[in-house]
């Protein structure tokens, strides 16, 4: 078996860069692992910036251009750090036609954004899922990963509220 070369010095010393280097050894360390570092990435440090992209064709040896272009060209990778709190809403056609245009229109009119935008002050994203597997609990969003059925625009603005601003 042939040993392969050492990996190119990542981005930072952070440990996750260990975690991410796994996955691109267990995917074989070629550009048949580009995605799934890609993944690994996202998952460690919730987005992927020039650095970690450029860290990531480096070590696969895989041109900067096709990792920033698998990077663009799927929805679930994001290129920009999320904000402190999330807010996921299902687009999904149950949750769709059980109000998902009043939850978003309310969002916009409270905070200013659309899915995936974040705040100007990076306090909260906004990004959307498609079915969450849950239709019967229609319309659901999620708030930092804790998920709400049936959920009303006053419901969903309360919530975000609490979070927001309700400790620190
Ligand atoms: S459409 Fe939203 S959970 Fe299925």
């Amino acid at each position: 078996m042939q040993a392969q070369a050492k990996f190119p010095e990542p981005p930072s010393n952070d440990k996750r860069w260990l975690l991410v280097q796994q996955v691109m050894r267990k995917h074989g360390r070629s550009e048949h692992a580009l995605i799934e570092t890609l993944h690994a990435v996202q998952h460690s440090f919730g987005y992927l910036d020039r650095e970690s992209l450029s860290y990531v064709a480096r070590s696969l040896n895989v041109p900067l251009s096709k990792a920033y272009g698998v990077a663009t060209f799927y929805q679930f990778f994001t290129l920009k750090p999320p904000g402190k709190h999330t807010c996921v809403v299902c687009t999904g056609t149950a949750c769709y036609i059980n109000g998902v245009p009043e939850l978003l229109a309310a969002l916009r009119e409270r905070y200013g954004i659309t899915i995936d935008e974040t705040t100007p002050d990076g306090e909260l994203t906004l990004t959307a899922a498609c079915c969450v597997g849950t239709c019967g609990l229609a319309p659901i969003a999620a708030i930092d990963g804790k998920d709400a059925g049936r959920i009303t625009k006053q419901e969903l603005l309360n919530k975000l509220d609490e979070v927001l601003h309700g400790h620190d």
